[in-house]
């Protein structure tokens, strides 16, 4: 894969033939021609099957033409298949299932399937990642229902429909492109692993842009799925305005699956997505969060969802709260930090996602004395507290949380910027370690990662 990531070329071969060979025993793809590299030297001749010790002779040539071009896998999932999947999944969760018929959205998405045909290509990359990431094939599957979804329950025009289930299907092929453990692993990752994991929204837009049936809106909305409307997220901490339409809702719809088949919940719910939507208002933009909220909310839909949420102790909400306020309080030094960067994208980040979060703890009063009072008062008084409010308050805590993670990200990523004088820098990782034990999880990236001269490269990018 190239350095800049917006330069990755479709002719050079990377990590995806080695998943090639890793579904060989299922999917053997064959050479359905031979194959040169750019000097028109054959690297593998018509016929021949793409096993690892051929991977291992592929990987990292320039080909004179894209391997997809050159390549059939068998057993392809068909149009079908992925029709199947997407309302055997709606079909196996009653909750899913609920709002697929209240938006009458079998017939939609049905059509949706034949709109145009699915590329080869989008198929058989959606075929090996069934293989080897299939919870992130089962994630495009979801995205591929619930973003045009989305875009129905906000009234969108039903052109759009297409691109955003378009969208919400391919959306991740590009991570069969970097190594499983980067694209899954979630957190700890090393700087090599971050950085390929970054060029993944971009190197999707790429191989679909290739196939030439798709529209803007569904190429940008691939490109911007991992950009934030608060430039919490990544590549490139685009601001809410220059982020396509259809990027939020494939990352709401990302993030929805997430919470929905979390097993660390006790029960599968989409009531948990309330609370996480109360919190990100700003994270996937106001329209599109009020939206979602009201279907969720509407007695139509709320009347047939369990409502109980897992019982918490008040005093873990208190320490909740106390963790969410020493955070709040470790924000304002960076804050400050970044103020003083204005040239930089990732300090516009901290800025924004910062102002953002201020914004939701100010209105729900979120680690904020108040709370702490009234929390002390019910430790006092259990049997008068209201347990429904309180493990919806805990689930609001834990979300903003969650935000904090991203906003530790941006700052570990800050910190590598080689223009920050040292003793800024000092205090930026100086703040990222005291943020570290009150995130809800390890960050995503490992602080200690970068080597030093790759530091400069990484920030001549930004
Ligand atoms: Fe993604």
């Amino acid at each position: 894969m190239s350095e800049q990531n917006n330069e990755y070329d479709l002719n050079q071969t990377d990590e995806y033939v080695n998943h090639l060979a890793d579904v060989e025993k299922t999917n053997p793809a064959t050479a359905s021609e031979d194959i040169f590299n750019e000097h028109g030297v054959l690297l593998l001749k018509k016929g021949a099957v793409i096993n690892q010790r051929v991977a291992g002779h592929l990987v990292q040539h320039k080909l004179k033409k894209e391997l997809d071009q050159s390549i059939s896998v068998a057993n392809a999932l068909t149009v079908y298949d992925v029709l199947n999947l997407i309302l055997e999944l709606v079909e196996s969760e009653a909750q899913f299932n609920l709002l697929h018929q209240h938006f009458e959205f079998e017939v939609t998405i049905r059509q949706l399937l034949f709109v145009k045909p699915i590329p080869a290509q989008v198929l058989q990359r959606l075929t090996v990642m069934q293989k080897v990431m299939p919870d992130v094939f089962r994630r495009s599957i979801f995205s591929a229902w619930m973003t045009p979804l989305l875009a129905k329950i906000q009234g969108f025009p039903h052109q759009s429909y297409y691109s955003a289930f378009a969208a919400g299907l391919a959306h991740d092929i590009g991570l069969l492109h970097i190594p499983v453990d980067a694209a899954t692993k979630g957190e700890g990752l090393s700087y090599q692993q971050w950085r390929a994991l970054k060029t993944h929204p971009i190197v999707a837009r790429i191989i679909m842009e290739g196939r030439k049936i798709y529209d803007e809106d569904a190429l940008n909305g691939v490109a911007d799925h991992q950009e934030r409307c608060d430039r919490s997220g990544y590549p490139s901490q685009k601001p809410a305005k220059e982020i396509n339409w259809i990027a939020p809702l494939i990352a709401m719809s990302d993030q929805l699956f997430e919470i929905f088949y979390d097993d660390k919940r006790s029960n599968k719910t989409i009531l948990a997505w309330n609370a996480y939507l109360e919190v990100n208002m700003s994270t996937f933009g106001l329209r599109n969060v009020e939206s979602l909220l009201a279907v969720l909310k509407d007695s139509r839909i709320a009347s047939h969802v369990d409502k109980a949420l897992p019982e918490v102790k008040v005093e873990d909400v208190t320490r909740q709260n106390e963790q969410v306020s020493e955070l709040f309080d470790l924000a304002v030094g960076l804050f400050d930090i970044a103020a003083n960067y204005p040239r930089s994208r990732i300090a516009r980040g901290v800025s924004e996602c910062i102002t953002q979060m201020r914004w939701v703890r100010d209105s729900a009063g979120m680690g904020s004395e108040h709370l702490s009072e009234w929390l002390g008062w019910g430790e006092q008084h259990n049997d008068e507290i209201d347990a429904v409010e309180m493990a919806e308050i805990s689930e609001l805590l834990a979300c903003i949380r969650w935000r904090f993670r991203h906003l530790w990200r941006l700052a570990v990523e800050f910190s590598w910027n080689d223009k920050l004088p040292a003793e800024d820098k000092a205090e930026v990782e100086e703040i990222y370690k005291k943020m570290q034990p009150l995130l809800p999880r390890p960050g995503l990236i490992d602080p200690e990662a970068p080597e030093p001269e790759v530091q400069a490269a990484a920030m001549a990018n930004e």
